[in-house]
């Protein structure tokens, strides 16, 4: 059983809190296209404004590797999370320095100042010990919230609460929930147990995709990550995105067990993202030709997928089932997120991308929980220990 520190029993308040969110949120262009990871976290932000706190806010966004780069810029965050709080947040272009350091002193009872991202420094992914000694300085207790990223041994998630006295870190209320929730479902799994998984790789979720297969009774598996399992079985997949280095690793895990994992048994294929001239569906035993890509599960494996889905009494959720960005090629992920919502299971959607689809649905109020994290709620399902989970355990 998974204990955390949580709000109350943090020591002392009101403090001036460095507040750990996961707002890496979808955009489209210099907006929010979801903003579900915000939302999340209002509960706790009210609370600690309620209880006299000024609070810090530091998040990573995207990718950036280590550079300033506006392209991944927390900017239109602080739009949002101004409209949502209905006050002013505060902004400092850098997370660490001079600019953070005199705004967070600054700070009186109740306001709220967003850093800048986090991994604009490479020394964040980096876990560095200096770069959590710099950001130390901008709180005088710690908040994680960041659920989505606490599978990550970063300076913020890691680092940091190690150089607070432990009585002055907590998770937030967010973080308790998604442990409390995903705990439930994992000590007592009602079966038939199906998970359904997509995304576009495999690399890094290797260990979970182990781990689920023991867990589950299915693997339903769509999107980039169902290309480089075909891959694995010799398909010829023409110009689809292929996890080149997985294709080992797919086949093994393949081996013995093609009755419970699933993959497509046909495709919606495409000669070009952004300008689709043909558009249209294989069976996979053809294989997708060269110069076509497969970017869609196909119309007869959704209604196998739905079928499993329909009989299934626990569902996790992860990673869209093609390029569901683009409305040609969302079918296959907006089925899904239907056949989720109407089941009677216990279902769970993590990850940006289907926690979005799930919304765009109308559907989400059917699913039974929501988690902010996607690799994370894939990780704490199938029993690994979370870095940021760790670090805050009673
Ligand atoms: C996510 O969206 O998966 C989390 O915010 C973590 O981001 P990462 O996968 O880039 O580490
Ligand atoms: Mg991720």
């Amino acid at each position: 059983m998974i204990k955390i520190r949580t709000l109350a029993d943090l020591r002392p308040l009101p403090a001036r809190v460095f507040y750990r969110a996961d707002y890496n949120v979808p955009l489209d262009g210099d907006r929010v296209a979801d903003a579900t990871r915000i939302e999340e976290t209002l509960p706790t932000l009210r609370r600690l404004r309620d209880a006299g706190c000024p609070v810090v806010i530091a998040s990573h966004l995207g990718r950036p590797k280590g550079t300033r780069n506006p392209k991944y810029s927390l900017e239109p965050v602080r739009a949002k999370l101004a409209e949502l709080l209905g006050s002013d947040v505060q902004w400092a272009s850098d997370c660490i320095g001079d600019e953070a350091a005199a705004k967070a002193a600054a700070l009186q009872a109740g306001e709220v100042l967003l850093l800048e991202n986090l991994r604009f420094h490479a020394e964040e992914e980096g876990n560095d010990q200096a770069f959590a000694g710099e950001l130390r300085k901008l709180g005088e207790v710690y908040v994680n919230d960041a659920f989505g990223a606490s599978h990550r041994a970063h300076a913020s998630i890691d680092a940091l609460p190690r150089l607070f006295p432990s009585d002055h870190t907590a998770g937030g209320l967010l973080l308790a929930k998604e442990i409390d929730f995903l705990q439930k479902v994992t000590t007592h799994i009602e079966h038939p147990f199906a998970a359904l998984l997509g995304g576009a790789k495999i690399a890094g979720k290797i260990e979970p995709l182990e781990a689920l297969v023991k867990l589950a009774d299915t693997l339903l598996i769509g999107g980039g990550m169902a290309n480089t399992f075909l891959a694995a079985k010799g398909m010829r997949m023409g110009n689809s995105l292929v996890d080149g280095e997985s294709l080992d690793v797919a086949a093994r895990l393949l081996a013995g067990r093609e009755a419970m994992i699933l993959l497509p048994s046909d495709l919606t294929i495409t000669n070009s993202l952004d300008e689709p001239t043909d558009i249209k569906t294989v069976g996979v035993a053809d294989g997708v030709p060269h110069g076509m890509m497969a970017v869609d599960i196909g119309p007869r494996t959704i209604s196998q997928y739905a079928s499993q889905i329909g009989s299934a009494r626990t569902i996790f959720w992860n990673g869209p089932m093609g390029v569901f960005e683009k409305e040609q090629f969302a079918k296959g992920t907006m089925a899904m997120a239907k056949a989720v919502a109407e089941s009677r299971a216990i279902s769970i959607v993590g990850g940006g991308e289907s926690v979005e689809a799930v919304k765009a649905s109308g559907f989400a109020e059917k699913i039974s929980h929501i988690s902010t994290g996607g690799g994370a709620s894939l990780e704490f399902i199938s029993g690994a220990a979370l870095p940021g989970v760790e670090v805050l355990r009673v």
